[in-house]
């Protein structure tokens, strides 16, 4: 593996690998890798001749009170997971890299970032779909793969490629998950024993729920005896938001009528930290 921190540099080891006919496949991520982040991993290697994951905490994602600065760095870590891998490049830009002094540009989309994650927290989707953009232009992959974990997020990165015209393919990876159901997520090392304990009731809640709907329930009644198994499952947890969505444009739907592919969609805090979950159904 090769890892490379500027962008003059991966732009010049790209271009060599395209003059050869190879096609690329691309993983951002903030690093503080897990199992969940090495399935995209190895899914770019199995369709693309040459894989480029790039760790880069980015500071226009995060609120002046969210976590940029205690965001977990394992680059070290990190880096042997790839080498294992066997990704070919390692893109691990500086902040300076990614946004020289005078950068003035944001990528805002409307709807979809009004809503649920978009609504709290303010700006995490234009610092996303900028910094999405900025890499995808350095990279210029066939492919890039995102999971399915961070649902908002994929539905945000998909309508940014359809609306700008990127040519890349948008692949999404299952959620991977403990064997308790608890999504894999870099902020679970946050959680204390009693904690992660609760931290099962977000996906237990959803699963509950897959289930209840099968039986047709509808969407009101679902959701009501959602909130009640979360609760009954984490009596401290704090329960931000339970809603079913539009997968696509994570509006909230009222009845399961005439409408295309929906998620299930939770958010809470247990403990000091928020934690989100879905299941596409
Ligand atoms: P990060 O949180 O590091 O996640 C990188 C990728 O791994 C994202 O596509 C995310 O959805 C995926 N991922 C995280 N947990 C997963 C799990 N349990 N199962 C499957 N995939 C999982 O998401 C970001 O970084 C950033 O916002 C980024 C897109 C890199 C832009 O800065």
């Amino acid at each position: 593996m090769r890892t490379i921190t500027t962008v003059t540099e991966l732009r010049h080891a790209l271009a060599l690998q395209r003059e050869q006919g190879k096609s690329i496949g691309f993983v951002p991520t903030m690093g503080a890798l897990h199992e969940g982040h090495l399935s995209l991993v190895r899914m770019s290697k199995q369709h693309t001749d040459v894989t480029v994951v790039s760790i880069f905490v980015n500071p226009t994602q995060f609120g002046p009170s969210e976590d940029f600065e205690k965001y977990p760095r394992t680059m070290e870590a990190d880096a042997s997971l790839l080498v294992e891998e066997e990704v070919e490049f390692l893109f691990a830009p500086s902040v300076q890299q990614i946004y020289p002094a005078a950068h003035d540009t944001r990528i805002h989309l409307d709807a979809i970032t009004n809503l649920y994650e978009g609504a709290r927290r303010p700006g995490h989707f234009d610092g996303v779909a900028t910094v999405v953009s900025i890499l995808f232009n350095i990279v210029q992959p066939q492919a890039g793969y995102f999971g399915q974990k961070d649902a908002q997020q994929l539905a945000v990165i998909r309508k940014l490629v359809a609306d700008l015209a990127f040519p890349i393919e948008i692949i999404a990876g299952s959620t991977i998950r403990e064997k308790d159901g608890l999504a894999l997520s870099s902020r679970n090392r946050y959680l204390n024993a009693d904690d992660r304990k609760e931290a099962v009731a977000l996906s237990k809640t959803l699963f509950f729920m897959r289930d209840s709907l099968r039986d047709r329930q509808d969407v009101a009644s679902a959701k009501a005896a959602g909130t009640h198994e979360f609760h009954r499952i984490a009596p401290n947890g704090l329960l931000d938001y339970l809603d079913i969505v539009n997968s696509e444009t994570f509006q909230p739907i009222s009845s399961f009528e005439s409408t295309g592919l929906c998620t299930i969609i939770i958010a809470a805090n247990i403990g000091a930290t928020r934690l989100i979950d879905n299941i596409p159904i």
